[in-house]
């Protein structure tokens, strides 16, 4: 149905890349464009040995409209996938308005000098889009994007009104190495360094960073794990989009050696976001820091282990209060046998071709800038199951604080 243009070619983009290839009725041809042409050559003698299919790539600095409005008019996608870093979104949003194609992403736009994601930068590109008849999907990757779709099919199948939203994130798996992050370890951290932030009542509540925690019972063999309670992208649209909500947290598990290193790191000054003079020239402390750690997709061969990600939801149908858990269950070795990758970078690359393909097939398709719960999301759930991450859901008799074990 079109030709697909993938930018970036990390852990995300070879996942991405690998998925579009498997799916060539609706994916003829496939692009790669990277700052780093060596990264695309490596992901495409990986899909050719994988799927026996030639995927194209080319070289592109997505900082560079004009050198992305050359690329996008050279290869005519259909649609164009945003896997590289969130300081491209808008470059690549100019871009795709420039060449009137649509736009996918999984990661909110945030200022590099500045830890501050939110989506009023790309949310003021929809009179735009709108006018342009082009759709811009932001946040499709598992969280944001598949947690958003589980809160929209709950509310339309099970609930009337959603009143809890709880979304848990558990990473149960292990790479071997001391410390490591599981994407982009400069985003990342940015992003767990923050303070936690939570919707209650109408308004945000902020907490100190990692402050606040309790143990959550995981199925699918996981168990026990401590959940911190983190600020999200997938929060802000959420509240926005589910009327009536009262309350909406985001949880993830850290285990207690990633939070010591992290301690340190932070206490040494490593994870600073600004400049320091060194040997006469200026570096960035986490980009230093970055160079250093294992790349997050050299982590995938030897990892073991599940992740479960899911929404924990209360609510009310037909005037009684209900309970609803949807989450996904998926395994670090069986990714890399599919596709060589860990379970992270697949679990997010597998919703954003998801994505791109509902969107070329013309089923997700509106003027506009949305997030994924704006669209319908049986067609999502559907492809979720065919497509490598098969969800379940459960109707428990509590809610999530019947999950937790409070901490004393
Ligand atoms: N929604 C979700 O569930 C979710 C979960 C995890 C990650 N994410 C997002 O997914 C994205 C990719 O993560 P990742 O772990 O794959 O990161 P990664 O391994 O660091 O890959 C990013 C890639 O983008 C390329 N890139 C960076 N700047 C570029 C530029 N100016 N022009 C062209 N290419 C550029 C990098 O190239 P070089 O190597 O040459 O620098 C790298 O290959 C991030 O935005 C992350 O926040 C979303």
């Amino acid at each position: 149905m079109g030709t697909v243009l993938i930018i970036g070619a990390g852990g995300v983009g070879s996942v991405v890349t690998h998925k579009c290839a498997q799916a060539p009725a609706v994916f003829p041809n496939v692009w790669l464009a990277s700052r780093t042409i060596a990264k695309c050559e490596a992901i495409r003698a990986s899909v050719r040995a994988k799927t026996r299919r030639a995927i194209n790539i080319a070289r592109v600095d997505a900082d560079n409209v004009p050198e992305l409005v050359r690329l996008i008019r050279r290869v005519k996608p259909r649609v164009v996938i945003n896997v590289a870093l969130p300081y491209q979104d808008l470059t690549i949003m100019d871009a795709c308005l420039a060449t009137g194609v649509d736009y996918l992403d999984t990661a909110n736009y945030e200022p590099p000098d500045e830890a501050k994601f939110c989506y009023k930068w790309q949310w003021a590109y929809r009179r735009r889009f709108k006018d342009a008849g082009l759709t811009a999907l932001l946040g499709c990757g598992f969280d944001p994007g598949v947690t958003n779709i589980f809160t929209a099919y709950a509310r339309k199948h099970h609930f009337d009104a959603i009143s809890h939203l709880d979304i848990v994130d558990a990473n149960a798996g292990s790479h071997g190495h001391a410390f490591a992050t599981n994407f982009n370890p400069e985003i990342n951290i940015r992003e767990i360094t923050q303070r936690g932030k939570y919707y209650e009542n109408g308004r945000w509540v902020v907490v100190p960073p990692l402050s606040r925690h309790c143990t959550f019972d995981f199925p699918g063999g996981i168990g026990p794990k401590e959940i911190y309670l983190l600020y999200h992208e997938e929060l802000e649209s959420l509240a926005k989009n589910i009327k009536g909500a009262r309350r909406m947290r985001f949880w993830m598990t850290f285990s207690e050696n990633y939070l010591t290193h992290l301690r340190v790191l932070q206490n040494v000054g490593m994870t600073r976001i600004d400049p320091v003079v060194f040997q006469g020239r200026e570096i960035v402390p986490i980009q230093f820091l970055k160079a250093l750690l294992p790349d997050p997709a050299s982590l995938a061969k030897n990892y073991t282990g599940k992740t479960c990600i899911g929404c924990v939801i209360h609510g009310t149908k037909k005037g009684k209060a209900r309970n609803c858990f949807i989450y996904n269950i998926c395994d670090h070795a069986q990714c890399y046998k599919e596709v060589n990758a860990q379970a992270i970078s697949y679990t997010t690359g597998v919703p954003a071709m998801i994505g791109a393909m509902l969107m070329a097939k013309g089923v997700w398709k509106q003027p506009g800038v949305f997030n994924t719960e704006e669209f319908d999301p049986d067609p999502f759930m559907a492809a979720l199951n065919t497509h490598g991450l098969p969800w379940k859901e459960t109707f428990p008799r509590k809610g999530f604080e019947g999950f937790v074990e409070q901490r004393s």
